[in-house]
């Protein structure tokens, strides 16, 4: 295959196939990999791609979010992941990705006031989820839970309305929230705590979470500040697996509600969103168990029983990803502020340590992840690790939705379908169960 950009001409590839040259319009990038078109490929030539798990596929074009893997940099409608952490909220984070542009000060106040007031349950909603186990996995309650929410909410399903999918949106954004919080509530036998807005989103989360019967907390501001940075590093991640599938389910026409559904349950792998609980489990297992750092990464290096090192590695980053170093650093802060430092996080940091200067990682390039220290801050802020998950998928809502949206609006959309390379058996005789 070779590149020809004639001048004054729009840049194509040229595919040989059988002798004959077939020219495949690029689609630029402003940054990053340009993509080419290959959407005519079978008709013309009888030939499909195939690209298994996705490598080398781009799925749709997007301006949401850019990430550079090689140079660890990752970006929100370009502004820098470090600079929207630090200075921005969640719920900004929310907008911008939503919307392409940092709210102004009233708009800001006028979608915190939106998403505030739909962060109240339904009537019924409370039983629904008590019918659910109280000790499931939460992953699994709360992606019941929001499909659940197009059946109570059906006048704002319509994916092609675009009031419905405002109301859809500020739903999903305020409603998760407060489903997260009651999966804690159930998990540790507590009443529900109703949401009240006027303390802020993060806050008002921890509240609902953490508060006694009557509902009163006293936010530590280093914690909500801490899991305000946690949701924003979370918030967007372009095309990974669960964006992908919110992407696909909703090329059906599927509800908003479905999509990201869908999405919490992409998310809840251990290669994916559930690799934060995975760690805290690994980093137990090894505290708990006989292995020691060194003879856990041996296990790691010959594969032995599949064992990963979990928190490691990354489809995308081949250097240390952004976001892991904040949340090391935000880690290291938090823990020393709640005087949580514990063994766990010198064993995640002997791991890491022998990890960044062992030459199996170093070849492969598999740097710590985003969840390779966010469930030791989690742990101190008073979570379970099965809870790990749905507060990743807390953070994902944002994206999920603005990914959803553009996707929606694209006229380029069409039904994810993929082809596939058939390689099963050529036509034969059915036999009758009595001649096999
Ligand atoms: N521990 C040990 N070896 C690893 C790891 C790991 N964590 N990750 C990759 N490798 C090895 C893998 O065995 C393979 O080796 P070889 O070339 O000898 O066959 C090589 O590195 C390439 O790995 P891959 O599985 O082909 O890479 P991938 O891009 O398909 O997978 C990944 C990416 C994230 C699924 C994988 O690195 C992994 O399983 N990591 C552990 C789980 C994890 O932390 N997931 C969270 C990802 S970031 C947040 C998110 O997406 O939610």
């Amino acid at each position: 295959m070779t590149s020809t950009m004639p001048a004054n001409a729009k840049p194509t590839v040229e595919l040989v196939v059988d002798g004959t040259a077939r020219p495949l319009p690029v689609v630029a990038a402003s940054e990053g990999a340009s993509g080419f078109k290959v959407n005519t490929l079978l008709r013309d030539t009888g030939l499909v791609t195939l690209d298994t798990g996705f490598t080398n596929t781009a799925s749709c074009e997007s301006a949401i979010t850019y990430i550079d893997g090689d140079q660890g940099i990752l970006r929100y409608r370009g502004y820098p992941i470090d600079q929207v952490a630090e200075g921005a909220s969640f719920l900004e984070v929310a907008a911008l990705l939503i919307d392409g542009e940092l709210p102004g000060a009233e708009a800001l106040e006028a979608f915190e006031q939106t998403v505030g007031k739909n962060a109240s349950l339904p009537d019924g909603f409370g039983a629904f989820l008590a019918a659910l186990p109280a000790d499931g996995h939460p992953m699994a309650t709360l992606a019941a839970a929001i499909n659940a929410l197009a059946a109570w909410y059906p006048e704002v399903v319509d994916p092609r309305d675009g009031a419905q999918v405002d109301s859809a949106t500020a739903m999903l954004l305020a409603k998760t929230a407060t489903i997260t919080a009651a999966l804690h509530r159930r998990r540790t036998g507590q009443a529900l705590v109703a949401p009240d807005a006027s303390n802020g989103y993060v806050a008002d989360f921890l509240r609902q979470t953490f508060g006694d019967a009557g509902g009163e907390y006293a936010a530590e501001p280093v914690i909500v500040d801490a899991l305000e940075k946690l949701l924003i590093l979370h918030a967007d991640h372009e095309q990974n697996c669960s964006t992908s599938t919110v992407r696909v389910v909703g090329s059906s026409n599927a509800t908003l509600f479905a999509s990201v559904a869908a999405g919490v349950n992409a998310l809840s792998g251990p290669a994916h969103g559930g690799a934060n609980e995975a760690v805290l489990v690994m980093l137990e297992k090894i505290r708990s168990g006989s292995d020691t750092v060194e003879t856990f990464m041996d296990k790691v290096k010959n594969k032995a029983d599949g064992v990963r090192l979990m928190g490691f590695g990354h489809r995308v980053y081949k250097s240390y990803d952004p976001r892991a170093a904040i949340v090391k650093k935000s880690a290291d802060e938090v823990l020393e502020k709640l005087g949580a430092k514990d063994e766990l996080l010198e064993i995640a940091q002997g791991l890491e340590q022998i990890a960044l200067n062992d030459d199996y990682f170093v070849e492969r390039k598999l740097y710590p992840n985003v969840d390779f220290y966010t469930g030791l801050i989690y742990k101190a802020m008073g979570f379970d690790p099965a809870m790990f998950t749905p507060l990743f998928a807390l953070g994902r809502m944002p994206g999920w939705i603005a990914q959803w949206r553009e996707m929606v609006n694209d006229p380029a959309t069409k039904i994810g379908r993929p082809r596939q390379v058939y390689t099963g058996e050529t036509e034969r005789d059915f036999v009758p169960v009595s001649g096999r």
